[in-house]
């Protein structure tokens, strides 16, 4: 069976804007600024997407194209075709690392857990990286979703008129039968999608809701600058000040430039094995990163002057709560609050489900392909269906422990054995910090080891041309993109990662100077 490919390179390009852009920029992005110091957060992350995400980006597509395959075989057939074991063992040492580290942190199941993947490492390869891949993007839909829910309901309140009269946010998020069925319902808008397939479902979704985001964007911001007092939220985002920058900065903007770029999950693998061979990867990569930077600007002009008008500068710390708890009340307090709510709330239905498509389009092109290599045959439905189900049942716990645990006291007790010291305030926040301060820089190093160095990137590079570019007008860039690849991006995520474990305490030696 042939495999299906993007209509065109416009529906490539916004199918893979629509994964990228998400509750990452409208609800991560604006708190993540209002906690870590407005404009000088704005700017390192505006580096380390030019930096180290894009050419990620690129390579991540460069592998799905060149092996139009998922993302576990697209792993193992690299693997072949590099020449240099070198890789494997080094694998295994920083997997063996971690293990060290687990071990110290108490993670009696994640030392298992990582004992294991070390074994299955050396037996099968790479292959192991895209089963990481698979199951790690599986259990983040099920956390994403939560807060999809979320939306949902505040849809709602705002259509009933209910947004500030209802129970607050905190006490709606502790009450699991409330956010069950909008949790039940925003998984089926995402089943939907997926089980439409690459063309008459992410495509023609995205097709549609990405531009009607940014639409919905512009009106937002346009009502939000008329504010009295507007401009003080613009200064707060662009105008970077010297003594917010700080290595916990950089490290916060790096990790939020990956997650908001959808990288280190083998999403733009997948969908760049539905690529074809005349799109230029550079550029689409290139437009996708302007495309999800713009919207996270947006969503920060859209809150910002908002929230300084009503709330005052107390208000921008919120944290994760910003939009859920501050922004019905600025809502409340305009002119035809409620039509600026389902606006607001509607946008941001849109940007969530295309990037909860992306996660469980990963997980579908896994089982769909698996299967056939074992000559069964299982249809996208099923495919769909099985994600959906695993996905869903995870998310249960999520629903029931979004405040504490008290709801799930033996989840509480596994977990804390399974993750040791790393376990977090609730299951929500331990699988969150877990998925993504871990997951997603390892995978993304993976990733960069193998085309920087275990590929031959000089050879590669011109594969990221269109059939038929003139390699010679491209040259400056595609060096640009070997160097960037080789050194800058492994260095970076190494420096994170050894942060984020707590390896290297970067704080103390940037107070040295
Ligand atoms: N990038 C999306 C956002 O900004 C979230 C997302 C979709 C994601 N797919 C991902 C994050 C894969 C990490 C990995 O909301």
């Amino acid at each position: 069976m042939a495999r299906e490919n993007w209509g065109s390179s416009l529906g490539f390009i916004l199918a893979a804007a629509g994964s990228a852009i998400g509750l990452g920029n409208i609800w991560k992005f604006p708190y993540m600024v209002g906690e870590n110091g407005g404009g000088s957060f704005v700017l390192v992350y505006l580096l380390c997407i030019v930096l180290i995400g894009l050419p990620v980006m690129c390579s991540e597509m460069l592998i799905g194209r060149s092996m139009k395959r998922n993302v576990i075989n697209a792993m193992s057939k690299l693997e072949q075709l590099s020449h240099r074991p070198i890789m494997r063992t080094i694998l295994c040492l920083l997997a063996t690392g971690l293990v060290t580290l687990f071990f110290y942190a108490h993670a009696c199941g994640l030392v298992i857990l990582s004992a294991l993947a070390i074994w299955a490492f050396s037996k099968k390869g790479f292959a192991i990286a895209g089963w990481i891949c698979t199951i790690v993007a599986l259990v983040i839909l099920s956390y994403y979703a939560v807060v999809g829910a979320w939306i949902v309901e505040y849809i709602w309140r705002s259509l009933s008129n209910t947004l500030t009269t209802g129970s607050s946010f905190g006490e709606y998020i502790s009450s699991p039968w409330h956010v069950l069925p909008s949790f039940i319902i925003f998984m089926t808008l995402t089943g939907i999608v997926v089980w439409g397939g690459i063309q008459k479902g992410i495509e023609l979704a995205s097709k549609i809701l990405m531009p009607a985001l940014f639409i919905l964007l512009l009106i937002i911001i346009g009502r939000s600058l008329t504010l009295p007092g507007a401009m003080e939220g613009v200064k707060f985002l662009f105008k970077p000040t010297m003594e917010a920058f700080s290595p916990k900065v950089c490290l916060m903007a790096l990790g939020q430039a990956f997650f908001s770029l959808s990288l280190g999950m083998a999403i733009a693998v997948t969908y760049g094995s539905y690529m074809k061979r005349k799109q230029n990867i550079l550029r689409s990569a290139g437009c996708v990163g302007i495309l999800d930077t713009l919207a996270a600007l947006l969503a920060g002009l859209a809150i910002f002057p908002a929230v300084f008008s009503i709330a005052g500068p107390s208000g921008v710390t919120a944290g994760p709560g910003l939009i859920f708890g501050v922004l019905p009340q600025v809502f409340n307090a305009m002119f035809w609050g409620p039509v600026w709510a389902i606006c607001f709330f509607t946008m941001l239905l849109f940007a969530a489900v295309t990037s909860s498509a992306s996660l469980l389009e990963c997980g579908a092109t896994v089982f769909i392909e698996r299967m056939r290599q074992g000559h069964k045959r299982l249809s996208r439905s099923k495919a769909v269906l099985f994600g959906f189900i695993g996905c869903t049942l995870l998310g249960f716990l999520t629903v029931a422990s979004t405040a504490d645990w008290s709801n799930i006291p033996w989840v509480e007790k596994i977990t804390r054995w399974f993750m040791g010291d790393l376990t977090q305030g609730t299951w929500f926040d331990t699988v969150d910090n877990f998925a993504s301060n871990w997951c997603l820089p390892f995978v993304a190093f993976i990733t960069v080891l193998l085309v920087g160095w275990a590929w031959n990137p000089r050879k590669l590079a011109p594969k990221l041309l269109a059939e038929g570019d003139d390699i010679q007008r491209y040259a400056w860039l595609l060096n640009t993109w070997s160097f960037l690849v080789r050194w800058v991006a492994p260095i970076a995520i190494l420096c994170v990662f050894l942060s984020f474990t707590g390896l290297v305490n970067f704080e103390k030696i940037f107070n040295l100077f």
